[in-house]
């Protein structure tokens, strides 16, 4: 028999495995061998049982507010960095652990009436994070919300200028969208990532590929606009969730913001921030019939998805298709 040093040894598994270099965290409760050598303080019920993934710019914000009105339903603390999105499933925070992930859910008494969740709108098209996901919380209901990929777009520039991206600042719309290889590279990464969200079907197949239809829930973003209480309502068949909060008289329109906003408990009511629902001119008509066209294919698509899956078609999926 023959060994080697711990780091050696360490060194010759990953030059046999590369492949595992990259940690994946697995749920420590679905894993005998994990639950075992746990730390006995530590329990998985300080885990969410269902994400809001995204996209970005399609009413997450909004819908985040409306599910911390509920009774039952718990959502994580905020992060220093990101506020209410702790976006551990992609980028660099992955690699802090699964403590530094439950540290952001608090430890509840009677966990199995209550329902932890968290929303990071930047995972619906991050290419590991359906599998790392899947990994870690198997049986977690996902949520997303769909607006016309167009508008998404067109939202998602506008919020990159209000942020002060000197691209986004330096650049039209129309400009960005359609910057081919004649532009400077950091346009067409601000154009891709402006854009490949939108590619909806992708990635809901990917995120299918790891989950049962079941599983997930697609909300039409149009519909949390003008109708949210109806949203809310099937949002909570989805999750089973007892008892049935209605939201009819929690959330009251607001004609100058033009939303539906949450009624407090002192019966005021308390619109989102100045960022979300912002003011900004309509878009340029041949940006429009650009992406009417880019987005087609991805609009069939969805709508062969979205169909196969018995779900409806919203109204603005007929319309962008229309025009394409
Ligand atoms: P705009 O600011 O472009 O209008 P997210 O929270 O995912 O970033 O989405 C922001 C978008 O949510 C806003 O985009 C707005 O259109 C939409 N939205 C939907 N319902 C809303 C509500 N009740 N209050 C504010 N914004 C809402």
């Amino acid at each position: 028999l023959f060994t080697v040093p711990p780091l050696k040894l360490a060194e010759k598994y990953f030059e046999l495995y590369p492949e595992e270099t990259d940690p994946v965290w697995i749920n420590p409760c679905i894993d005998k061998r994990h639950k075992s050598i746990w730390s006995k303080t530590k329990t998985c019920d300080q885990l969410p049982k269902f994400l809001v993934i995204g996209p970005q710019k399609t009413g997450t914000t909004a819908l985040y507010t409306f599910l911390t009105m509920h009774p039952a339903i718990v959502s994580n603390y905020p992060s220093p960095e990101t506020y209410e999105e702790v976006q551990f499933f992609n980028g660099k925070n992955y690699y802090k652990g699964l403590d530094w992930y439950m540290n952001f859910f608090p430890v509840l008494k009677n966990s199995s009436s209550l329902f932890l969740f968290e929303k990071s709108a930047t995972y619906f098209d991050g290419e590991l994070v359906p599998m790392r996901v899947n990994s870690l919380l198997p049986y977690a209901k996902l949520v997303t919300i769909l607006i016309s990929p167009i508008k998404r777009a067109y939202s998602w520039y506008q919020h990159m200028r209000a942020h002060k991206d000197p691209i986004a600042l330096r650049y039209t719309f129309y400009d960005i969208v359609t910057a081919n290889e004649t532009f400077p590279k950091s346009v067409r990464e601000l154009r891709n990532r402006c854009l490949n969200p939108g590619h909806y079907a992708q990635h809901l197949e990917r995120w299918l590929s790891y989950f049962h239809p079941r599983q997930l829930l697609i909300i039409d973003g149009e519909e949390l606009k003008d109708d949210p209480a109806s949203v809310m309502s099937r949002f909570q068949r989805f999750l089973r969730i007892k008892p049935f909060f209605s939201y009819r008289n929690r959330l009251k329109y607001n004609p100058s913001k033009g939303f539906f906003c949450p009624v407090t408990e002192e019966n005021s009511v308390k619109c989102l921030g100045h960022n979300k629902g912002r003011n900004y001119p309509p878009m340029d008509y041949r940006a429009e019939k650009f992406l009417s066209t880019f987005y087609l294919p991805h609009n069939v698509a969805l709508s062969k998805l979205l169909n196969k899956l018995r779900q409806p078609i919203p109204e603005w999926l007929e319309r962008d298709l229309s025009r394409g």
